[in-house]
């Protein structure tokens, strides 16, 4: 992996050799003495009071210390070795200053867990969430933030205090390789999930990192790409989601990433790190760049990168020797140094670093925790799992059904996982070894949670067979003769590489196959994201069930036996062809035109009249729900709206209540404006209120850099996708009643 990684930087022969620092073992000990040698340990201070009273005692080497990272895991071919006291295999290690009580800061990937390094010599097998992109399809705000305690919490006890993890970029390119670790096409969707989970994570006295900031939205060409936007269209769509992910889960730290955006690279760009994160959105913990994205001293400092990670990935120590000559020289003044060290502090005094010492790294943790926690990751991957199409109620299985068959997808073994950093080793190991590439971004990875397995202990009556599918005609003639045929579709997908909107190789030809068989199949799909669904009309029911995480397979089959009834809705549209998407042409080279601006997804599909598969919001019920009695109005400066949500059917479920707006002048038909996830029992009515934040109302003027809400009439509807709404009803803008709301105008620059 690292050699990948390390071509991809660019990296001549820059080794540091490690650095031997001892670990500081902090004790929570914070007794009277300690504080009065060490002031700044009173955590009854406030963050930036307690960096008042530590950085007068810092010398220029030790400031200097808190801005280099390093690669934690060891790759001899480079002669690189993991500093000393490092947890080994793991992204990154800051090392602490103990003379000032001052912790490393060790770091590891990511969304789904606790993560290893694929070059690591030893894996650390933990628990996996589903991907994020499965996490945003609950729209459970709850769950998110309760993934990311989980995750947080393995973190911290696996040794870690930073956790790299809450990635919010849109789902603007539908092949972007890293999709399935995003929140989707939608901006408070992905904002509101994504900074949920980072309040989770951060909810354990560690600091989590917003990344990759920012339009990061394709792998080709990721290192040295630009990304051309127009400012205002990007306001309005993936700086949104970051914008809404930053006050949801108040981020220690922000990861620039590798690409230009509109000409500088995003790490040394003045007006994502400076103008926008700093002086627009407040932010007041620390830049660091993405893993090879430092490619500068002086404008990559005076842009507002704080922190150079990674190190060696990136061509020169720009933050290391490159620094201290320029600060001898004054390229870079003492000040500025104090700034990046501050910003540091603050977060690491902010998010418990300091007060909640991490204490140990144990390689393994008690398999009662496991357990719990895949517990957690089951509810998650349950919630996500998304009923596409059900004709004739096929689902869920029905009782009578005695001859099942199961087909493909290693269903007999596992779930598939996403590539890349983000890989989280489970316990047991990998279900299905040696699918290429095992190397870097691989491993593919399978879960050992085989959804056949748990089909079986479900349905003990009924004969259940299973055919790799790795032969069509086989297949076919197995689903004959069963009751129900069950096909299984992955698409593998991950870090450095876009993958087509497609299954892998032979899924569509396997599911045609079996599908002129047996009339009665079901599709259940473990993709990365949206694919391409040509078969669709030829089967009765598909289940969109993501990369489900450690417990996928019992989801699974707790959605098709009916256990769980599913509440996923889709985070992204699923394409009906790539003539549909505003670039059809497969993600290229050098300059990346996203001049279909703030029109992602749903919105490029609205305003163009096209039909998608499958609509942005989409999702099925083994229940129905009824809307009514919406109404909308401004009370105190809040926009609110009032609902009720009826389970009509037989059985409990959740819905999930979508608010999307319409005015005129907007960039597409409709923007999602609220959300909720109601859980009813049969017959049980819910009465629900959204409030609505007015940006989502507003246009950008990017002249002041500030939300205008122009006077008017907006039209709000409500109901359970982008294209399917129950009620409607309108609403006066008064921006006056609204008054004036800070979130709408914060801008330094606003006159
Ligand atoms: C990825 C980041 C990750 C970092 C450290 C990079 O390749 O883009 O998401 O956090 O590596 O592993």
């Amino acid at each position: 992996m690292i050699s990948a990684k390390l071509l991809k930087a660019g990296l001549m022969a820059a080794i540091v050799s490690a650095v031997a620092v001892p670990v500081d073992a902090a004790k929570p000990a914070r007794s009277a003495a300690t504080t009065a040698r060490r002031p700044w340990m009173n955590g009854a201070l406030a963050p930036a009071a307690r960096v008042a009273l530590l950085l007068p005692r810092m010398t220029q080497d030790e400031k200097q210390t808190l801005v280099v990272g390093f690669f934690a895991t060891s790759f001899p071919a480079m002669k690189f070795s993991a500093p000393a006291g490092s947890r080994e295999g793991s992204a990154g290690f800051v090392p602490g200053i103990p003379r000032l009580g001052i912790p490393p800061q060790w770091q590891t990937d990511a969304g789904i867990g606790v993560a290893t390094q694929g070059a690591a010599q030893r894996k650390r097998e933990r628990t996996a969430l589903p991907s994020g992109l499965a996490t945003a399809a609950t729209w459970n705000r709850a769950l998110a933030y309760r993934g990311g305690a989980m995750i947080g919490a393995e973190a911290r006890a696996s040794g870690f205090n930073v956790m790299l993890a809450g990635g919010a970029n849109l789902v603007r390119e539908p092949r972007n390789g890293r999709n399935f670790e995003y929140g989707g096409e939608d901006p408070l969707l992905a904002g509101e999930m994504v900074g949920a989970q980072i309040a989770g994570i951060q909810s354990n006295g560690i600091i989590s990192t917003l990344k990759h900031f920012a339009i990061n939205d394709q792998e080709t060409d990721r290192n040295q790409g630009n990304a051309i936007i127009d400012q205002k269209a990007a306001r309005l769509s993936d700086l949104l989601a970051f914008e809404i992910a930053l006050e949801k889960g108040d981020p220690g730290s922000v990861m620039c990433t590798y690409n230009r955006v509109n000409g500088p690279f995003a790490c040394e760009n003045p007006w994502l790190l400076s103008e926008v994160l700093r002086l627009d959105w407040g932010f007041k913990g620390y830049v660091m760049s993405d893993w090879g994205a430092t490619h500068s001293t002086e404008a990559a400092i005076s842009a507002g990168l704080d922190q150079q990670s990674g190190f060696p990935f990136d061509r020169k120590p720009y933050f290391g020797a490159d620094l201290t000559k320029a600060l001898a020289e004054g390229r870079v003044t003492k000040s500025q140094l104090d700034q990046m060290a501050s910003r540091i502090l603050f977060a690491m005094f902010k998010h418990g670093l300091f007060d909640r010492p991490i204490a140990t790294a144990p390689d393994d943790l008690p398999d009662a925790l496991l357990a719990k926690d895949a517990a957690i990751s089951r509810a998650d991957a349950a919630e996500a799992i998304t009923l596409l199409k059900n004709d004739g109620d096929i689902l869920p299985l029905a009782p009578h059904a005695k001859r099942i068959v199961v087909i493909g997808g290693h269903a007999d073994k596992g779930v598939i996982a996403g590539g890349g950093s983000s890989l989280v080793y489970p316990k047991g190991g990998n279900a299905v070894p040696g699918v290429k590439p095992v190397a870097w971004p691989g491993p593919v990875m399978f879960y050992p949670s085989s959804p056949l397995d748990a089909l079986r202990r479900r349905l003990p009556d009924a004969r259940i067979d299973y055919v790799d599918g790795s032969d069509p005609a086989q297949a076919a003639e197995l689903a004959r003769s069963a009751d129900i045929a069950i096909v299984f579709g992955t698409q593998w997908a991950g870090e450095s590489f876009d993958v087509p909107l497609a299954l892998d190789a032979g899924g569509d030809a396997l599911v045609d196959a079996v599908a002129a068989a047996n009339p009665r199949t079901v599709v259940v799909l473990e993709t990365g994201g949206a694919v391409l669904t040509p078969w669709a009309g030829k089967v009765p029911a598909i289940l969109e069930a993501w990369f489900p995480g450690t417990a996928g397979g019992e989801a699974i089959a707790d959605v098709l036996t009916g256990r769980v009834n599913p509440s996923g809705h889709l985070p992204v549209s699923f394409q009906t062809s790539l003539d549909q998407l505003p670039h059809p042409q497969t993600p290229g080279k050098g300059e990346f035109h996203y001049d279909e601006g703030a029109q992602v997804g749903y919105k490029w599909y609205d305003s163009h009249s096209l039909t998608p598969a499958f609509p942005f919001g989409h999702g099925l019920s083994y229940t129905r729900f009824r809307f009514s009695g919406l109404t909308a109005r401004i009370a105190s400066g809040t926009i609110k709206v009032q609902f009720s949500v009826r389970n009509a059917g037989a059985v409990a479920g959740k819905a999930v209540a979508q608010l999307y707006a319409a005015a005129p002048g907007w960039e597409a038909p409709r923007r999602l404006v609220g959300f909720d996830k109601v859980e009813l029992a049969p017959g049980r009515t819910s009465q629900v209120t959204l409030a609505v934040d007015p940006r989502l109302l507003a246009d950008f003027d990017i002249d002041k850099s500030c939300w205008r809400l122009a006077p008017g009439k907006v039209r709000l509807e409500l109901g359970e996708s982008s294209a399917n709404f129950a009620q409607s009803a309108t609403l006066a803008l008064a921006p006056a009643a609204i008054g004036k709301s800070t979130s709408l105008c914060r801008s330094g620059k606003a006159g």
